[in-house]
């Protein structure tokens, strides 16, 4: 009984210590996602006002905190500005798709979401396998 326990335990801790906490950077991409769903939605009810309140979070989506960037900007190297420019490219195509939707131009608003997507498959294609890996330990 004494050695199971202890076996239990020991597997407890082990597991605490090898879970990696998910990043902050993990729920602004949740959020991310979320509101790409709204705009979708917005855009087959027409409801620009949505579309445009939605274009303004996700252009204005918040950052990691400091310490969890160093962390980042450590492990990207020589390919941080590769990686900020797809997320320079992803805040000018929701830049756009707000500016669209201000003037309810529908097919305007379709473009510049298509713009947008493809930044961020862009990132996800370029980074995302290497950057879990590393940070989780396993690829997504
Ligand atoms: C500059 C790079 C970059 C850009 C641009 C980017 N992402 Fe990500 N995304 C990542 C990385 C890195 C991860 C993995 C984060 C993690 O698991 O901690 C990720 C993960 C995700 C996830 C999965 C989160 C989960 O539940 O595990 C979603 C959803 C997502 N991104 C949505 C988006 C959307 C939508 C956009 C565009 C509007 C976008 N991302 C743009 C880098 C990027």
């Amino acid at each position: 009984m004494k050695k199971r326990i202890a076996f239990l335990t020991g597997t407890l801790f082990f597991t605490t210590l090898t879970a990696a906490e998910p990043l902050a950077l993990q729920r602004v991409m949740k959020e991310l996602g979320k509101n790409m769903q709204i705009v979708t939605d917005g855009i087959s009810r027409e409801d620009w006002v949505l579309v445009e309140h939605t274009a303004h979070q996700i252009g204005e989506h918040p950052e990691a905190p400091p310490d969890e960037k160093i962390r980042i900007i450590s492990f990207m190297g020589s390919n941080m500005g590769k990686f900020k420019s797809f997320d320079a490219q992803t805040h000018e195509a929701a830049h756009e798709m707000a500016e669209a939707a201000q003037d309810k131009n529908g097919q305007s608003v379709i473009a510049a979401f298509q713009k947008l997507q493809t930044g961020c498959l862009a990132c996800h294609q370029t980074f995302r396998p290497a950057f879990t890996e590393h940070f989780y330990g396993k690829s997504k």
